[in-house]
């Protein structure tokens, strides 16, 4: 098979997967609880980094079941959400009739959308567990640039790519198992249980690309986009090594005897030159 028929394969089965465990998700996250609570589900760190949003018009790529893009429609932003598992665009949409919280969703892989969707925005935002499903990050940095206006911001709030390098051998004992590096091909995952619901595995594997740092930043800097900052921060989103705590906030952290040690979040605000 060839690089093309390659990656579209990985992406058909990538598809499946979230087909798979959006009804899933929709049960299990925590999230959506919170916001039928009307309670915040947004960290303090993007929404201090990413500024306020009220009245400005916002994209927001690899939406999921849009949890987080209605959060950010709460704080005032015209959300558009666009994911590629057409399940989880028909749970975001119901989400989004059941909160009263008006919303956009598009169906579509980020890569086509640009043939599908016309139209800039203030700002473009992407959050927590999406670049591994991508195959080309210059290609991505490039559909950022495309939907922002010019002034506009991007901003990703991401684990960190070393992290996902690491294994914990023992308890509390992280050790460097996974290539750092990016590669061409994607690593097929399977067996694990699902993030959010841990009684369930899924049926489909992942296919998931590593990217690192650099391939991050140079990804925005190629695309003309002007850096703002990179931030790196010592907690999670989700448990991604056993001996990981929470503070009933969801976030996670290692032992303390990692501390000051080592990053597992990278955040990133960019501009679009006026
Ligand atoms: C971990 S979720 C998104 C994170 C979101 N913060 C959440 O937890 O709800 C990853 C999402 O990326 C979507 N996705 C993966 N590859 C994509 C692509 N090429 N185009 C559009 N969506 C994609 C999946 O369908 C999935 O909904």
């Amino acid at each position: 098979m060839n690089e093309p028929s390659r990656f579209h394969a990985a992406e058909k089965e990538n598809r499946a997967l979230w087909d798979e465990i959006a009804p899933i998700h929709l049960k299990a996250y925590h999230e959506v609880d919170l916001l039928r609570e009307g309670k915040e589900i947004l960290d303090k760190i993007e929404l201090h980094e990413l500024g306020p949003v009220d009245g400005k018009s916002l994209l927001h790529l690899q939406c999921h079941i849009g949890t987080d893009s209605l959060a950010w429609a709460r704080h005032g932003a015209r959300v558009t959400g666009v994911d590629f598992s057409e399940v989880s665009i028909a749970c975001a949409n119901q989400l989004s009739e059941e909160l009263k919280t008006p919303a956009s969703f598009i169906h579509s892989n980020i890569y086509d959308l640009r043939a599908v969707h016309e139209g800039t925005y203030d700002v473009v935002y992407t959050s927590k567990g999406v670049l591994c499903w991508l195959k080309d990050l210059k290609e991505w940095g490039r559909i950022i640039a495309h939907f922002l206006k010019p002034g506009g911001i991007f901003y990703l709030m991401e684990g960190h790519p070393i992290a996902a390098a690491m294994e914990e051998v023992k308890p509390g004992e992280l050790s460097l198992t996974y290539p750092y590096f990016h590669k061409t091909d994607p690593t097929t995952w399977a067996g694990d249980a699902d993030y959010a619901d841990p009684n369930y595995v899924p049926k489909h594997a992942s296919q998931e690309w590593d990217w690192a740092v650099s391939d991050i930043v140079n990804a925005i800097i190629d695309a003309g986009l002007r850096l703002e900052f990179v931030h790196e921060y010592e907690k999670l989103f989700f448990k991604l090594f056993p001996s990981m705590a929470t503070k009933d906030d969801h976030w996670f952290t290692l032992p303390d005897n990692y501390a000051g040690k080592f990053p597992l979040l990278l955040t990133l605000r960019a501009r679009k030159p006026l």
